[in-house]
């Protein structure tokens, strides 16, 4: 079965418009399908490939073998990013990519308990070293729990839900469990749409996904050349949020050249091979010369 189905990869590389002898980087390797095709773009550019699930990397390690010789793959939140350059001798980059969210392959493996539809443990941890959904429901406040449904999930009935949970929480073992309390909760149609939508703030919190994906838009900023491109596909409308005022604020300050003035999303065609690709919004910039 397929690790990922990269989505929007033509674009992608009409954005990063990779060129030789440059060095780029794919914050978010994945199974390697961007990297890949950007890889293939060019004969001897560089590319640095960061991920921090060890089974992306492992898995982009064996895809990505006839490349070794122009493309390290390091185990690593992207926030790091500076420092993992720096230990590479890479002063700048040319180009930076963020395809945030889960891979197809943490969604759909049971023991890592990202999905509703399969039973697992209470993990959804992408890296090992970070806290799991039990540790954080462990530690978490009442308030703290109806927040997050709330502002991460858009949950319906949040507060009902999120009470249960919270009551629940010493005694929650699996993903069946928690998919139990919220059927249970839940009036009326949508269950399987809220469930979906609490599963995937779960995720967001346990994973800090909004505060890294701010340190990381920044650090790699940073990082990039003047006239180095940053392009960034996200999957959930708080996310994108971040990425267009992020974008916004430096075309303010005349350091960014924003491509994308309008999102771009997949098209039907995409969408309809690949029906995961339907909340990707995709958008580029190029960082102003003066900077
Ligand atoms: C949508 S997948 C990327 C798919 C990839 N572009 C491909 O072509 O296969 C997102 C990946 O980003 C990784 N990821 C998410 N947040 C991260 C972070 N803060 N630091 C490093 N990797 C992260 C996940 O582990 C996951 O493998």
């Amino acid at each position: 079965m397929n690790y990922h189905v990269p989505i929007m990869v033509r674009e992608v590389v009409e954005y990063m418009a990779v060129k030789e002898d440059e060095v780029y980087c794919d914050c978010t390797v994945g199974g390697g399908g961007h990297l890949c095709a950007l890889l293939k773009e060019t004969r001897h550019a560089r590319f640095i490939g960061i991920d921090c699930d060890p089974d992306a990397i492992r898995y982009a390690e064996q895809v990505l073998a006839p490349y070794s010789d122009r493309c390290s793959l390091i185990e690593d939140n992207f926030i790091n990013i500076g420092l993992i350059l720096k230990q590479h001798r890479v002063s700048s980059i040319d180009g930076v990519l963020f395809d945030l969210g889960v891979s197809y392959h943490q969604l759909t493996t049971p023991e890592r308990g990202f999905s509703f539809e399969r039973e697992g443990e209470l993990l959804m941890n992408m890296s090992p070293s970070s806290d799991t959904l039990r540790d954080k429901l462990l530690r978490t406040s009442r308030d703290e729990l109806l927040n997050i449904l709330k502002k991460y999930g858009d949950v319906r009935q949040y507060r009902r839900i999120g009470a249960a949970l919270y009551e629940q929480r010493r005694n929650v073992s699996t993903t069946s469990d928690i998919r139990y309390i919220v059927e249970e909760h839940m009036k009326g149609r949508y269950k399987k749409k809220n469930l979906h939508r609490v599963f995937q703030a779960l995720r967001i919190w346990v994973n800090d996904e909004l505060m890294n994906l701010r340190r990381g838009l920044n650090e790699a900023y940073h990082a990039l050349k003047s006239g180095g491109r940053i392009v960034v596909i996200s999957y959930h409308s708080g996310e994108d949020r971040i990425v267009k005022h992020t974008f916004r604020e430096w075309a303010k300050h005349a350091r960014l050249t924003v491509f994308t003035k309008k999102v771009k999303r997949p098209g039907q065609q995409e969408v309809e091979h690949n029906p995961r690709a339907r909340s990707a919004r995709l958008r580029a910039g190029e960082k102003c010369v003066c900077c």
